[in-house]
């Protein structure tokens, strides 16, 4: 090329959730049976919709108004319901036109990071979801600004690292929050949420809250929405209902924008987001009609308790296998439907290995943990993968120094549940020793 057509930003954007399919994949050509533990898509892992569900949707496709555009913001009507349901809580108190829909959070995503100035930083949790870390060093063309959420408290912030990130970092306009948490599983507790607004409010900061697993949460937690603690800070919660519905290839989710007019700036931010989705027109418009009749269905909460009772139970099965295996840092999950793993420090080492049968099998994964660049923990998934067939995420692809591995609760069959556990569990033990 003549010129440089790369953005900055390029190299930062990596999702590892997906590129370990790649691999996956592979293998399973060459004969090896994969059990699918990386990617959070309920759908994927087997869940059903229910005949009501799929009733109301159908009802709704057979409107000749849910083919067309809707309005930038979203259809009002829903944008009416949302507002309603806020402000019933209690808390910061919105109109329908601080709602803003987008074509599933990762849009929102892309969009609260591209159109921030690029010197601007928003502090974003470590481990972090990739989407939001890699969207947030790709607008600045640097590696994210990051604060600890630590495995030797529960997966909870440090609000110690938060505050110096911030106070020595001037550019850092902004703290993102993701509770419940993807990938580690925590909840926080109200005087963490409440701490962490404090500090955006003591340094002129916003804050962005992803709240798209704000109503899975089981083990006696409960998960404060942003719009309880946020005061008169701007911020901004994101919601969505791929997980929750969950339907999450209809890329439908939202913002609920809060305190915009108390901040000129951030008012201005605001309707940059908004004019950006104006220049695409508007987002996916059935999703949006659907989303009121089904939430306020008389089946909903039901349905929506058995597959969180199903999450509390397989978090309580992974938590008593995992605890007693030597060399790992472990929490119970409280929250969402993942649960992030850390090796020690120093148990892992560039020699260990798990025996795998097939020849073509084990030279193929000898291949891939050849690189010199090949983090000690993608080794040991890519080994597990192998003499396994289970497919977890490396913990180290989450924006984190730390190595372990995430794996989902999404399996619906308990007996393979604990039979996925116990393999993940011998594998480690295995490894360790090797
Ligand atoms: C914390 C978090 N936010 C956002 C998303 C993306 O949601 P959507 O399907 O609405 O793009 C995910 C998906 O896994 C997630 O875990």
């Amino acid at each position: 090329m003549r010129t440089d057509i790369l953005h900055i930003g390029a190299g930062e954007l990596t999702y590892e959730i997906r590129n370990i399919v790649n691999v996956g994949e592979k293998l399973e050509k060459l004969g090896i049976k994969v059990y699918w533990e990386n990617i959070g898509d309920p759908i994927y892992k087997g869940e059903v919709i229910p005949q009501w569900m799929k009733e109301i949707v159908a009802a709704y496709v057979k409107e000749d108004l849910s083919y067309g555009y809707c309005p930038t913001r979203g259809v009002l009507s829903t944008r009416q319901f949302i507002a309603e349901q806020t402000n019933r809580r209690g808390g910061v108190q919105i109109t329908p036109d601080d709602i803003l829909f987008f074509n599933g959070l990762g849009d929102a995503i892309s969009k609260v990071f591209g159109f921030l100035k690029r010197t601007a930083r928003v502090v974003v949790p470590t481990p972090s979801y990739t989407t939001h870390s890699s969207a947030e060093a790709a607008h600045a063309g640097d590696r994210p600004v990051t604060y600890m959420l630590d495995p030797d408290n529960r997966w909870y912030p440090d609000l110690d690292d938060l505050e110096k990130r911030i106070k020595y970092n001037p550019a850092v306009a902004g703290i993102l929050i993701i509770n419940p948490d993807n990938p580690t599983g925590a909840v926080y507790p109200p005087e963490i949420l409440r701490g962490m607004v404090d500090l955006a409010r003591k340094y002129d900061l916003f804050v962005v809250c992803d709240e798209v697993y704000q109503n899975i949460t089981y083990n006696g937690q409960h998960s404060l929405p942003l719009s309880d603690v946020i005061g008169e800070v701007p911020g901004m919660a994101m919601r969505g209902i791929s997980k929750e519905m969950p339907w999450p290839g209809s890329r439908c989710g939202w913002i609920e924008f809060y305190n915009a007019h108390r901040d000129p700036m951030f008012e201005k931010y605001m309707n940059s987001l908004l004019n950006a989705k104006m220049v695409e027109v508007c987002s996916t418009t059935l999703p949006q009609k659907v989303l009121p009749a089904l939430i306020s269905h008389p089946e909903y909460p039901g349905y929506l308790r058995e597959r969180i009772a199903r999450y509390e139970k397989y978090s309580n099965i992974a938590y008593d296998v995992f605890k007693k295996v030597d060399g790992l840092k472990v929490n119970r999950t409280n929250g969402a439907f993942y649960m992030s793993i850390v090796f020690e420090e120093g148990r892992l080492n560039g020699r260990q290995t798990l025996p795998i049968a097939s020849k073509e099998v084990r030279e193929h994964v000898e291949g891939l943990v050849a690189g010199p660049k090949v983090s000690l923990d993608k080794r040991f998934v890519y080994y597990l993968l192998g003499a396994t067939g289970v497919c977890v995420v490396p913990l180290s692809s989450f924006a984190t120094e730390l190595q372990g591995f995430r794996m989902t609760l999404l399996e619906r069959d308990e007996e393979r549940f604990r039979k996925i556990v116990g393999t993940i569990a011998d594998g480690i033990a295995q490894y360790l020793a090797s």
